[in-house]
Formats: structure tokens, sequence, C-alpha cells
């Protein structure tokens, strides 16, 4: 939610900032805009909605310039217009007339309407807490950008990652940071900024990434990094692997067809090096525990947001049944302002792709401030989560760009999954059960591509559902979470209303919304609770409903219930979320094709959720 991008250098910035934006565009935003300085002038524009907008916008009217500033915005203070879009301009020196300072902000500031009250200026352009901080920047400007946008910071509540870039400098940006991310990367002499590395990874793989409270200041002679107290801090350079490549479509038509396929092969990545057939075990260095350490550990809890709880609510009955661990699931946004009891002897697990997500990461803050050993899974590298949880394992997923996750939520489970047999072997797991198991995630792979080879007959059953407004899954044990895993991907890309439900709770309530203008989604695996989940699809037939049964290959009998099936292949029952879950990704996703949506960047939703 929300990007940045900044250059300076000796290219023209504007078809850098451009594509900057459009790299960042996956993160979901609601109107865009750009501003470059030339000559002791600052030029902008900004459009409501897509980049491609602002482009046309911009058109054919010159912009030169080696330097400026970028944003996507997505709106939380003020509505969605060009007025409340960024960059910011602010400031008036003659010569130079009207808009000298220019800032791009993510974040909100909490204090914005006390701080207003105390400008000077009191014309204000926008309803933004961002044009306060460049008001309030700009009243602290006196020669020193450096200074005013420290000095200024003193002042600030609430979080920000943001560029400034002033008409009087025009070889100098600043970036500051707290709690919202900005990275820097670094090319001979040139430099790129933004909310992630996506938008430089065709021009440098080094990078630095900014930490709350410092203070970047860019110019001619290189890289400064500050706090806030003007004491330099020293940063390390991280090399990125990812490239460029890998994070384009790779001929399919969306990024999210591209990524549920790519499930398999990551996958692998996932789990390679991590499998220690011999002990029946899994290796996760991430962890930082001794054998000692890990069997203190008395509870676990998983706090996420979105897929990512669901990834973690499959893992709690894997902890449960593997490791003996009770296992609490949260939403970060309920954990944090809850009063959750942890202590030295709860492990907390906070799952998230991004690594940004703003509840996730003040959850994990919670949960360290109390004690409790704090541990992140995370799929974007070098991420605040990622760099908070210090210990921790990154999930290898490489890049997800559509807004609905699919590869980082199977990966997210196989990472899982080797926690919870790792703590298993070291109680009671027995290393038949830790060798079997490891040989079912080995299987994997090959089985996930046995689920994507029927895409087409997905595509065709998708068709038949589409036209509904309202569409029930269900699921038993391991299987609930996929139900709701299924229904929050329909939801997500068709706008169809979906709920996901444990088919035992059908007959205490949803019963009622069942018709025959509500069709059902069951998993039926041929696991402990397969008669009890054909009880719950007998109970919605009964009621007209229409029902596409996921089954296990070769139950013949679940064709007999079903109006559709899609067949599965027979897995471990605590592995067979890796492989239900796929055809309800196929089956949102063809869905939200047919009904013509915006697959890749639904409406009002965002993937990296940095704000409460
Ligand atoms: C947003 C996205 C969801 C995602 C959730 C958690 O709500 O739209 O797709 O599952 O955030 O994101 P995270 O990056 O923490 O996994």
């Amino acid at each position: 939610m929300c990007g940045i991008v900044g250059y300076i250098g000796n290219k023209q910035a504007l078809p850098i900032l451009l594509q900057g934006l459009r790299d960042l565009e996956y993160r979901g935003y609601d109107s865009a805009g750009v501003a470059v300085l030339d000559n002791g002038k600052i030029t902008r524009y900004r459009e409501v909605g897509k980049v491609d907008m602002l482009a046309k916008k911009i058109g054919t009217k010159s912009m030169p310039g080696n330097i400026g500033i970028a944003h996507t915005r997505w709106a939380t203070h003020g509505g969605v217009t060009e007025f409340n879009a960024h960059p910011h301009l602010v400031g008036q020196n003659p010569p130079v007339g009207k808009g000298v300072l220019s800032v791009v902000h993510n974040g909100i500031i909490e204090n914005y309407r006390e701080l207003k009250k105390k400008l000077k200026d009191q014309n204000f352009e926008s309803e933004t807490d961002t044009e306060i901080l460049a008001k309030w920047i700009y009243e602290r400007y006196d020669g020193n950008l450096a200074k005013a946008v420290r000095e200024a910071l003193l002042d600030v509540r609430g979080t920000y990652g943001l560029v400034v870039m002033h008409a009087d400098h025009p070889h100098q940006l600043i970036a500051a940071r707290l709690g919202s991310p900005l990275v820097i990367g670094i090319s001979d002499g040139e430099y790129y900024i933004a909310s992630d590395v996506t938008p430089m990874l065709p021009y440098t793989k080094q990078v630095t990434f900014l930490d709350d409270g410092e203070v970047a200041s860019i110019n001619g002679d290189g890289l400064k990094i500050v706090n806030l107290r003007d004491e330099i801090v020293s940063k390390p350079v991280t090399q990125i692997d990812w490239d460029q490549e890998r994070a384009q479509k790779a001929g399919f038509e969306h990024f999210m067809l591209k990524e549920i396929f790519d499930q398999p092969t990551v996958f692998e990545d996932a789990v390679r090096g991590r499998l220690n057939m011999a002990e029946g075990t899994a290796v996760l260095g991430g962890l930082n525990m001794s054998p000692e350490q890990m069997r203190e550990v008395k509870r676990i809890i998983i706090i996420a947001e979105g897929t990512a709880r669901h990834a973690g609510l499959v893992a709690k009955y894997a902890f449960e049944r593997l490791a003996n661990l009770p296992t609490e699931v949260d939403f970060s946004s309920e954990f944090r302002y809850r009063d959750p009891i942890v202590d030295k002897h709860t492990l907390v697990f906070v799952i998230s792709q991004s690594g940004e997500t703003a509840d996730t990461l003040m959850a994990a803050r919670e949960a360290k401030r109390k004690g409790a050993v704090v541990r992140g899974i995370v799929n974007v590298i070098g991420s605040t989560i990622a760099r908070e949880t210090k210990a921790g394992t990154y999930i290898h997923a490489g890049p997800e760009l559509a807004v609905a996750s699919t590869k980082a939520y199977t990966n997210m489970i196989a990472v899982l999954l080797l926690y919870a047999l790792q703590f298993g072997r070291l109680k009671h797991t027995s290393l038949a059960t830790g060798q079997r198991l490891l040989q079912a995630l080995l299987e994997i792979p090959e089985k996930m591509n046995v689920v994507l080879k029927q895409n087409d007959s997905i595509k065709k059953v998708a068709g038949r559902y589409k036209d509904y407004h309202d569409i029930l899954f269900i699921g038993r044990g391991v299987n609930y979470p996929v139900a709701l895993e299924g229904a929050l991907k329909s939801e997500e890309i068709t706008y169809l209303h979906a709920e996901g439900l444990a088919g035992g709770s059908l007959k205490h309530g949803p019963l009622a919304l069942v018709s025959k203008d509500v069709p059902v989604v069951a998993i039926l695996p041929k696991d402990q609770l397969y008669e009890k989940m054909k009880s719950s699809i007998a109970e919605v037939r009964a009621r007209g409903a229409r029902t596409l049964v996921i089954a296990t290959a070769g139950d013949d009998e679940a064709k007999e219930i079903a109006d559709d099936i899609i067949y599965v292949p027979d897995t471990m029952e605590l592995l067979e979320p890796l492989l239900y879950t796929i055809p309800l990704q196929l089956f949102a996703y063809h869905m939200a094709v047919a009904l013509g949506r915006d697959v890749d960047r639904p409406r009002n939703l965002a993937k990296s959720v940095t704000v409460e």
C-alpha cells in the first residue's frame, strides 16, 4: 500500500520514476504523482487512478531533470482526489515562486491536527497529514535540508517513510523512516529510493535498508545516514539476488496465475536443505534455539493476517498433533490490543508474506515486550519483520506480486510443518512418522503439478459458479482453514460474497443461508473426517444447493454426491491443505477473469497493508 520512488543521478529521472511506480502497483493505490527538479524549479503532476493515467496526463510535456520523487497513494486521510495525491509541494521562495519543497510520504502523522494549528502558513491545498508535515519541515528550513527534516521529525508522532526534495538543493534527497519501509539502491553515483526493492532491480542489486529513526541524506558526495540526534549510523550494503525476470509474468495472463503455477517450484525452494531424512526431522537454523531451549517451549501462538493467518491455522493442527504443543492462532490486529498471556515459555510465530504488515509488526513488538520468544516467518528478504525478529525463517517463495496471496501461503505451510516436525521429534513423534512426513513432503511438488494440469477443467467448473451472489466453502479438521482460504481467495478477486465454514458448524446457523441460490464448495479428502464431511454435504444438498466437491483421487463415491468434482492426489492428512487449496485458488481466479475483474489488483485491497 502506498509506494514511494526517488531517483538522483545522471539519467533523466521521469522515466525511472514512472517505471518505478508501475513496479510498485501491486501494493495497491488509488492515485499517483511525480515531481522532478530542474534548474531550481520543481515540476509536479498528479492524477487520480492508475500510473498510466498519470503518464497520459504528462504526455509529451517536457519534464527534464536528474532528480525526482514519485508516489502511489492509498487514501487514508482525505478522499481520493488530485489535491490529496502526493508529491505535496509547499513553500514560496522568491525568485522561484510557489512550490520549493516537495514530499512523498507513507504512513500516518497522528498529531497532524496539533501541528496544523501551529503552522504559520494556514493555506492548505489538501486534507492530508502529509501536507502538514511538508509545511512543518519547510518552516524549519534555514538552508540545511537534512537538519530541517530531522528537527521536524522530532515533533512528529506517528509513522512515516518519506522522501524530501528542495528546489535549492538540486543534488540532494532526504529520506527518513519510522514504521514504513524504505530501501536505498546504490549504483555508481546513482541512488534509487523505494518502498521495496522491486523498482531498483533493473539498475542495481546493492541496497541499504533504512531502519526506524534513521534519516538518509543522499547527494553528490554519497550517502550519509544519521539518527534523529544527528549521530552517524553505519549501515551494511546488502546484495539482493532476486532478478526482475522472476518478478515478471513469464507468459501468464496475470501474476496470480503465474504465482499459482510457481507453487511446485518454490515449494522445493522452501524445503531444500531443510530436511534430515536419516533423523526424520527438519533442520531450520532460523529458530536459534538449542534442543534444551526448544523443549522449554510450552505453548505456541501464531499471529498473522489474511492468508498468512490461514497458513497459521493449518499449522495449529501440526503443532498439536506432532509436537503436543497447545497452539493458538490470532489476528495480529486483535492480539496487539488484547491482553495476551505470554511468557518466556511461549513461542510466538509472526507470519507475513510482505514482512511489512503494520498490525503484524506491532503485534510482534508487543509479544517481545511481554517476554515471549518471537520468530518471523517471512517472504520478503530484509523486510521489517524479518529484520526485527532477527532469528526466523524465510519461506523463499520469490516475489509475489498479485494482491491475492497463493504461493506464499503454501510455502508458509511448508515451513511451519517443518517447525512442527522439528519440535515433534524432540518430544514424542517417532522416527518413522518423521520420515513418512518428509517423504510425503518431497512428493508434494509432483502432486501439485497433477492438480495444476486440471486448470482447464477447473476453468469450466468456475464458469458454472461465477453468476451466483454467495458461495459457501466447507471443510473440517486441517481442511477447515482451507475452506477459509478458498472463501478469502474468492471474495478478494471476484467480489462475490464468500464464507468459509467448519462443516460441523453448518447446522448451528449458516444452514439457514443455504438454498438453490447459494452453492457450496466442500473439501472432502479421504481422511478421518470423511464420513462427517459427507453428512455436511448431504445437509446442503437436501436444501437444493449446487455442490462442488474437492475429493481424493479414486473416490468414486464422492462423484455421487457432487454436481461438480475436482480430484486431488492422496497425501498425509497434515499435508492435505498444500494440495486442496490449489483448486480453490484456480476456481477463484477463473471466476474473477470471467467476471472481468482486475485480478492482480482487486478494488479496495492492498498487497502490503502498512497502516493500521
Ligand atoms: C493484506 C493482503 C492479504 C494478505 C494480508 C497479510 O490484507 O491483501 O492478501 O494475506 O495483507 O499480508 P502479509 O504480507 O503480512 O502476509
